[in-house]
């Protein structure tokens, strides 16, 4: 068997016992308060780790993307998918309905009149009803509606034009009191107009944290989970231990006493940052920090470390952001102990459109 070590550099690793942890926990922790788990798959883009995912309980799966999800269709993951983005134009909306001939059951979001119009003229194309949800701006600042009247008007249009099917509301990140007053806020308007809304759909990972706040919630779509990142630990929701994927990565040169130089820069490591400071936790030495990278170079500020390490020696990043980081590789290695158990393609990486 291949060991950890025989692995070149740079090279994305799965702890698969921590993995299989992550998927456990979160099922438990969704399910513990009555809602389905719905696990987005763009932080891994692995169909294995999708059925490993429905294996524990979670009751359909979410892609953003169309070609994304194709590739699990392709699969074999046929049975319930959310797709959380608008889809606009014929182009996409073909594509869409290529794919729902395909699955039991595909539900896209929407929040504006053009997608629901061109939802309903693709579902009359195909005889076929597309399942919607209103996505709603709950607090991010990224897409949505930006009210709960606004949910109700594209609602009522949905359900006045053929073909469209309203489900429900859709939100990310379920967060904060602004999401709390907004999602109830809507569900008041809806029942008061005695207009079921049968999903309510919430999201991330950090806002497991608070699922207590959110019971209107019927499903929840945490994604980072799988693997955990800088970012989810600094958020709380998750520790080092809980950190599956790292990065391996050769100390190619130390040019100073407190620099060394890994074989992993921005194209294996990503620049993302977010809320976050760096580049990435240098798993065996705790004081250091990657403090800048080129494209292949990721540059180490060892001044807070005590020890240092050789010329040669391989090091573990966990990256920021792991949803982007896996995304810039072929594939992953799937590893318990020093042991590769599995290789697995990264099929979706790349799938944008
Ligand atoms: C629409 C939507 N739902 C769910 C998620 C999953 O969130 P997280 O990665 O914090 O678990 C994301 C992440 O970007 C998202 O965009």
């Amino acid at each position: 068997m291949t060991k950890v070590y025989d692995l070149d550099t740079p090279s994305v690793t799965i702890d698969l016992d921590r993995l299989e942890k992550n998927i456990k926990r979160v099922q438990e922790m969704v399910s513990a308060k009555g809602m389905k788990n719905r696990p987005h798959i763009k932080t891994h883009k692995i169909p294995d780790i999708a059925k490993m995912q429905l294996a524990a309980g979670a009751s359909g799966l979410t892609c953003q993307k169309l070609s994304e999800t194709e590739v699990f269709v392709d699969a074999g993951l046929t049975d319930d998918i959310l797709i959380t983005f608008d889809i606009v134009g014929e182009k996409k909306t073909e594509h869409l309905m290529r794919l729902a001939d395909r699955v039991n059951k595909l539900t896209v979001v929407a929040d504006n009149e053009t997608v629901v119009r061109g939802l309903s003229e693709a579902g009359v194309r195909h005889g076929k009803d597309v399942p919607i949800l209103i996505e709603c701006d709950v607090g991010f600042g990224r897409n949505g509606v930006q009210s709960p009247e606004a949910a109700l008007s594209l609602a009522r249009l949905a359900m006045n034009l053929p073909r469209v099917k309203f489900e429900g509301v859709m939100a990310f990140p379920t967060v904060g009191e602004k999401a709390v007053s907004f999602l109830s806020g809507a569900l008041e308007l809806f029942k008061a107009e005695g207009i079921p809304v049968p999903v309510v759909s919430g999201g991330g990972t950090p806002a497991l944290l608070s699922l207590g706040d959110f019971p209107m919630v019927t499903e929840h779509r945490p994604g980072t989970y799988v693997f955990n990142d800088v970012m989810m630990v600094h958020s709380g929701i998750a520790t080092w231990d809980d950190c599956a994927l790292t990065v391996r990565a050769t100390v190619v040169s130390l040019p100073t006493g407190d620099r060394g130089i890994i074989d992993a820069g921005s194209k294996a490591l990503t620049r993302e940052q977010y809320y976050v400071k760096n580049f990435g936790k240098v798993v065996e030495y705790p004081g250091a920090v990657v403090n800048n990278m080129s494209e292949e170079h990721g540059m180490i500020d060892f001044s807070g470390s005590e020890t240092r390490p050789k010329v040669g020696d391989v090091i573990n990043i966990i990256p920021n952001h792991c949803c982007v980081c896996i995304n810039m590789h072929d594939k992953v290695f799937g590893i318990r102990g020093e042991d590769v158990e599995i290789e697995w393609p990264v099929a979706a990486r790349g799938k944008l459109t």
